[in-house]
């Protein structure tokens, strides 16, 4: 398996690179809001659209059997068994100002388990890659989480949903979060996020409600760096719940989350 993670990571790659450069090279001065999503401050803009199109342009070329997930609609089944998970531009909102921290997502899937993750943040001039069961870098570092400070003394990354009622939970869970820890960032990418615990610039990062496409790469990034991920406790990572730090700290914050019950809205 070792030839086509090999294959799936350098196609990953170009594709997050060739995104990564139009969306940095490409961004109209006066870019504008094209549609919304769940709510009117969630946004999509030209951008993410002509990014998708131009990975899943690409997979079709390079791997026209594998099938494709896509933040901005793409759906396509496949037949080889392998799927890719494609956020076109995590940190949307970021984009949409201007702000430096947003990121090309890429994962590669196969039978539940993710094979192979991207996360290309272009003005950062950073590219986070992972292969399972292979380790993970930052450019053509190792990537290594931190060691588990005490809960009082951690750095805590987290996000907000766009529907007004998940984040008045959401606010009331970061409300009683903030007096117990260092402090807490909100960065406005998640797979960034993820990858900020893999390098050690964040000690854990959770957050409620992401989709596929958000966590998909990040995920296997943290794990490869030696974060451990997941839900509620005893449960995997998923749109529910994401949490994510080093052993020790990570079932506390998990635990934490769990009894405010920061895994529902
Ligand atoms: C969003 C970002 C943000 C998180 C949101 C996501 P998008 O993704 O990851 O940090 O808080 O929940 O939806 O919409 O920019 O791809």
């Amino acid at each position: 398996q070792d030839g086509l993670k090999a294959e799936l990571l350098a196609v990953a790659l170009e594709a997050a690179h060739r995104a990564g450069e139009l969306l940095r090279d490409g961004r109209p001065d006066d870019l504008g809001v094209a549609a919304t999503k769940s709510s009117a401050v969630d946004v999509v803009t030209e951008m993410d659209i002509a990014s998708e199109k131009l990975i899943t342009d690409f997979f079709a070329d390079r791997r026209p059997d594998d099938g494709v997930l896509g933040e901005e609609g793409a759906s396509f089944e496949g037949s080889s068994g392998i799927q890719w998970v494609v956020d076109p531009i995590d940190g949307t909102v970021n984009y949409l100002y201007g702000r430096p921290d947003w990121a090309v997502s890429i994962a590669a899937r196969a039978g539940g388990e993710t094979l192979v993750g991207v996360v290309h943040a272009p003005v950062r001039g950073e590219t986070f890659r992972a292969v399972l069961g292979r380790g993970a870098y930052v450019n053509d570092r190792p990537a290594r989480v931190r060691a588990a400070p005490p809960f009082d003394q951690a750095l805590i990354g987290t996000g907000f949903g766009y529907v007004a009622q998940r984040r008045a939970h959401q606010a009331e869970v970061a409300r009683e979060l903030l007096p117990r820890v260092r402090d807490i960032r909100r960065g406005g990418s998640a797979a960034i996020d993820l990858c900020d615990v893999a390098a050690g610039r964040l000690d854990a990062y959770y957050e409620r409600g992401l989709n596929p496409w958000d966590f998909a790469a990040g995920d296997l990034v943290a794990r490869e760096a030696g974060a451990r991920t997941g839900g509620r406790p005893g449960e995997t990572l998923s749109t529910e719940l994401t949490v994510a730090g080093p052993p020790g700290l990570f079932e506390q914050l998990q635990t934490f989350l769990d009894e405010r019950g920061a895994w529902h809205d």
